[in-house]
């Protein structure tokens, strides 16, 4: 066989790098996008919280696949007038839907650093993924794991749960399963939750292959806890039928009204009946900073993994879900496996192992880490602990607001830092839903809705580390304002 003779310079053609011709134009350029980024969330509060998106912006994103290149000013400013005005608004201290955190600068600063970096955390040996076993072990310490427990970065706890229901999978089944499938045993496998634990969990158990109707959802009492001895006792009726428990989710503040399952009950069954005691602890986990919420925490520390986001409570931007696992054995039976392009050495670049893809079933990942550690190093525990604490403090505020308003009905105790109330008037659902959408259109702050106990509810997350007396303050004004509007009353 003859070698390729090696090509001239001539026919490969001149360089097609992508890095600029100018440096000096394109760093002018950054530090003009660095100092408007840092100018609009200084200065949120001038504008909307939200504002509906115009036809005529939104048919500038059904344009043509570009085949030449574009001047780099102009698509900034395509970006400045027609994208970052129409974001969903959750910088801003008025976002009070859902469960969005408020981001930080600092940690966009290092999300722009990390694109710089361009570090692949699949694996192999270099300091991002020291950066991201940092973390893994403050978060070790902060939830009372034990030494040897093993963490992940994903994108969010709709992920982490789904990680977490594979890892008691192979737990119960053994890594044989990996190979099998889900057939016989597999398919007895039951799952246990609250109804009010969130959808992702459900979503989880039927993307695992189990389905959702192998999740039990159990009844929940006033204040929206899990009945743990309604739990049991399924436990013990799907046993006599056959059936084989594998898997118990507790909420750590749930999504409709930040309800914290009591941890220690579900962890004491756990041990009993031999379960996998996973955590969603999407928002509430981190409420373990606060002197004051830890204490409704106790049990976190028995889990044997726990799911939550530095992207919520913990204001890192998005996204930065992660998954926290007792037993770094299980976590790894659950994920590593074998490939030839992927050897581990013992020096040089491949050593390292075992490596994030190990531990999840990404390869290329981001440096999610890193916007997660200038956050942690640059406000410290006890600052993010003080935030999370004051925005229960802002929702019991709004709560007492609530309370004192005729025109109001508060719909649920506030627990944590979410208040569900609505305004009195018949068609009560038609009434405030609509209420929420005029307030979200008038850029005056964006709650959301839930159903509780089969009534229509506005739903204030307190989430954000900027949201103030004001902002909660404007949100009643605006609903007794739409309210009365809405009502013969107006
Ligand atoms: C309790 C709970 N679990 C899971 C999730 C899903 O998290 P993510 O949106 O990061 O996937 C949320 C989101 O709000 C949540 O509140």
């Amino acid at each position: 066989m003859t070698a390729p003779s090696p090509e001239r310079g001539s026919q490969i053609g001149p360089s097609e790098t992508l890095d600029p011709q100018n440096w000096d134009d394109v760093r002018a350029q950054g530090h003009r996008m660095l100092d408007d980024m840092i100018d609009t969330i200084a200065s949120i509060r001038e504008r909307p919280v939200w504002r509906p998106i115009p036809d005529e912006v939104r048919a500038r994103f059904c344009t043509e696949l570009p085949r030449g290149p574009g001047d780099l000013g102009e698509i900034y400013r395509e970006y400045s007038d027609f994208i970052a005005p129409y974001a969903t608004g959750n910088v801003h201290p008025g976002f009070m839907g859902w469960v969005h955190g408020g981001g930080n600068v600092v940690g966009a600063l290092a999300e722009m650093l990390a694109g710089g970096l361009n570090a692949n955390l699949g694996g192999r040996d270099h300091v991002p993924i020291e950066v991201e076993r940092q973390i893994t072990e403050w978060m070790r310490a902060m939830l009372g794991f034990p030494p040897g427990a093993s963490g992940i970065f994903v994108t969010g706890t709709s992920i982490a749960n789904l990680m977490a229901v594979w890892v008691a999978r192979t737990a119960a089944l053994g890594q044989t399963s990996r190979q099998h499938g889900l057939s016989g045993e597999g398919a007895l496998l039951t799952a246990y939750t609250s109804t009010a634990a969130h959808g992702c969990i459900s979503k989880a158990m039927d993307l695992a292959g189990f389905g959702s109707d192998a999740l039990r959802s159990m009844p929940v009492d006033r204040s929206h806890r899990v009945d743990v001895a309604a739990m049991r006792a399924q436990i013990e009726r799907d046993r006599e039928i056959g059936l084989r428990p594998f898997l118990v989710v507790g909420s750590a503040g749930t999504v409709d009204i930040g309800a914290i399952d009591d941890l220690e009950a579900l962890s004491a069954l756990c041990r009993e009946e031999k379960l996998w005691f996973h955590v969603d602890g999407a928002y509430g986990a981190l409420g373990v900073l606060s002197p004051a919420l830890a204490p409704r925490l106790a049990g976190l520390q028995d889990a044997d993994s726990v799911a939550l986001d530095f992207h919520k409570w913990g204001q890192v931007p998005y996204d930065a879900g992660f998954l926290l696992v007792r037993d770094s054995q299980r976590h790894l039976d659950a994920f590593a496996a074998p490939a030839v392009y992927l050897r581990r050495e013992t020096r040089g670049l491949a050593a390292g192992s075992p490596w994030p893809c190990d531990l999840g079933p990404d390869l290329s990942r981001g440096f999610r880490a890193l916007k997660t550690w200038f956050t942690l190093k640059a406000y410290g525990t006890e600052k993010l602990g003080a935030m999370i604490e004051r925005t229960c403090a802002l929702a019991r505020y709004l709560e007492a607001k609530v309370s004192a308003e005729p025109r109001l009905e508060l719909l649920a105790p506030a627990q944590l830092n979410i208040v569900c109330f609505r305004y009195r008037a018949g068609e009560s659902d038609q009434i405030n839903g609509a209420i929420v959408a005029d307030i979200q259109e008038a850029g005056i702050a964006a709650p959301s809705t839930t159903t509780l106990d089969g009534k229509l509810a506005i739903r204030a997350a307190i989430v954000n580390h900027r949201t103030d007396v004001v902002d909660l303050d404007a949100l009643v004004n605006a609903v007794l304002e739409f309210g009365a509007r809405r009502t013969s009353d107006g």
